[in-house]
């Protein structure tokens, strides 16, 4: 399928669910406060591949970044192992493969993965699903 829908509503804050998009895994984490504010209190400038949490994220059902929800694909930029979410030093995600770890908004803050994890193209449908693709 090029897109799929799925429904959030069953993900508490503090988890996250994987779900499968053309083959690959995607990430659908409900973000907590203290996840969030760690992700936006990282200094842009000294990340590896430096994007702020904002611009990894979308518009929700009420047209402002709905900083909750991040939404990755869950391929390790290295050389695509899966990583583990809530592993790491900053509560992201962890690759076991070769150590790369990353942060609560999915960006690359140690080991060799060259790039953040790849946000797929998704949008919100309404509180509760989203398009995937
Ligand atoms: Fe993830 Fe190498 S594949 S660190």
């Amino acid at each position: 399928l090029a897109s799929i829908e799925v429904d959030i509503s069953n993900i508490p804050v503090g988890q996250e669910t994987t779900f499968k998009w053309r083959g690959k895994p995607v990430f659908v984490r409900h973000r907590t406060e203290a996840e969030i504010a760690a992700a936006e209190s990282v200094d842009v400038a000294t990340l590896p591949d430096p994007q702020t949490d904002a611009e990894r994220l979308v518009a929700g059902p009420n047209g402002e970044v709905d900083k909750q929800w991040l939404v990755v694909i869950g391929i390790c930029t290295h050389l695509g192992c899966v990583p583990l979410a809530y592993r790491g030093e900053y509560d992201g995600y962890f690759c076991p493969c070769h150590g790369s770890v990353y942060d609560t908004s999915g960006r690359i803050r140690k080991g060799p993965a060259p790039t953040n994890l790849e946000v797929p193209p998704y949008a919100f449908i309404s509180d509760t699903r989203i398009k995937i693709g």
